[in-house]
């Protein structure tokens, strides 16, 4: 979308407006070898793969080889990545102390995460870029965890250098040895949504290396744009929504008044999509693979896809022309729930995954780094003294 810029005269000097793109709609301000976002045809590639593909097969120490390396992992590189990332999993003394802190002002686990995430690297050499990469993602789950325990009064569990990542994790939060059912439904999830193109988070991240910065204030600047409902902090109120209409009868009218009241149905829309997002197509599979056997779980799925069609089709009455349909958050709602997660985990998780693309950006950033600086077109008032 390159627009010729205009120039112009005013008051006898020549200026030369440039477009204007607010929220840099259309605009290409990277070129990204990790993944490709197709939002006409709603493709993802991962590392070059469909998500349909990568997300339920793969571990999730794959995936952040491959968009680390760039490179398929053998199985030698698969044991030996795992093997890296349980060795740095405990946090530091002093991330652990400030969390306690943190749990006892009853802070978010998102606010947690964004406070302890800028601690990790106080064991790490300075500028030691490997080694604090796995620092990062080994232990942004520890964080999640043990906030999430000491939050619930709980023991924090150490890791268990025995387990995966993926099972480290479900391991951490509640104790007990994960299912392998469970297992497989959060590293699929983990690996769809590592990374995905030039999302507001990782931009954020993006930015703040290409000053030269350090990587982990690149990540907790990414942390912080992750929060926000508009980005990652979706899928918790899609659940509670999913749940405030109960029964697929009241769909309808709940849905409708939310659209009377110019409000969003959350888990729906996309800058990029404007066909279905894959990846929630690759999350419901994931959804309905692990509610098999669970009547409870079958039932709220059925649910989830009756309010969906009912959304779509009033998305499209309210908001015709605008393409509207369901995102990622809204299926990764219906699965991290039925993971036993509750909605307060749901964005920490997120990081958790996104964080391998963080990372990856901030390093492909860097291998040919220009200061990301863009321009503001004046629109205030000019004075000739003060
Ligand atoms: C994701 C999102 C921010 C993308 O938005 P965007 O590209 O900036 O689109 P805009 O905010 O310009 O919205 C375009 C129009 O569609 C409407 N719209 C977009 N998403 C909507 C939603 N989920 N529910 C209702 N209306 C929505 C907007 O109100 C706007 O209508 P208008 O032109 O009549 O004012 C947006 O779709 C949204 O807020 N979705 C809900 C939050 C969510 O699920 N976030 C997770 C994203 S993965």
């Amino acid at each position: 979308m390159n627009e010729p810029s205009v120039t112009v005269a005013t008051g006898g000097t020549t200026e030369t407006l440039k477009k204007f793109r607010p929220g840099l709609e259309g605009v290409v301000a990277a070129e990204t070898a990790l993944s490709h976002v197709d939002g006409t045809r709603g493709v993802l590639l991962i590392g070059g793969y469909p998500v349909e593909e990568i997300a339920p097969q793969a571990a999730f120490e794959e995936v952040v080889h491959l968009l680390w390396q760039g490179t398929r992992a053998t199985e030698r590189e698969v044991a030996s990545l795992r093997q890296a990332l349980a060795a740095q999993r405990a946090l530091p003394a002093a991330t652990v102390a400030l969390l306690e802190r943190v749990a006892a002002a009853r802070k978010s686990p998102m606010d947690a995460l964004r406070i302890a995430a800028g601690t990790l690297d106080l064991d790490a050499p300075d500028k030691e870029w490997d080694g604090l990469a796995l620092r990062l993602v080994a232990r942004m789950p520890t964080v999640v965890a043990t906030y999430w325990r000491l939050l619930h009064g709980l023991t924090p569990v150490e890791p268990d250098a025995g387990l995966g990542d993926t099972a480290n994790y479900l391991y951490m939060l509640t104790g007990e040895m994960p299912e392998d059912a469970k297992v497989r439904g959060l590293e699929t999830y983990l690996n769809t949504v590592s990374d995905h193109g030039l999302n507001a988070s990782t931009f954020a991240a993006r930015v703040i290396i290409a000053t030269q910065s350090d990587l982990v204030s690149a990540i907790v600047g990414a942390i912080g744009a992750l929060k926000g409902p508009l980005h990652g902090g979706a899928p918790g109120p899609a659940l509670d929504m999913v749940f405030e209409i109960g029964r697929p009868e009241a769909a309808e009218a709940y849905l409708r008044a939310k659209l009377e009241r110019g409000e969003r149905l959350m888990g729906f829309g996309h800058r990029v999509y404007k066909v279905r997002d894959p990846r929630a197509e690759v999350l419901a599979a994931a959804a309905a693979e692990m509610f098999a056997a669970d009547v409870a779980g079958q039932e709220l799925y059925g649910l989830a896809k009756s309010v969906e069609a009912t959304a779509i089709r009033l998305l499209e009455e309210y908001k015709p022309g605008r393409r509207l349909q369901t995102n990622v958050e809204f299926f990764t709602a219906l699965l991290l729930h039925g993971l036993g997660l509750e909605s307060a985990l749901f964005t920490p998780t997120f990081a958790v995954g996104r964080t391998v693309g963080w990372i990856a950006h901030c390093r492909e950033q860097m291998a040919t780094n220009r200061l990301i600086r863009p321009e503001a077109r004046y629109v205030g008032p000019v004075y000739t003294t003060w």
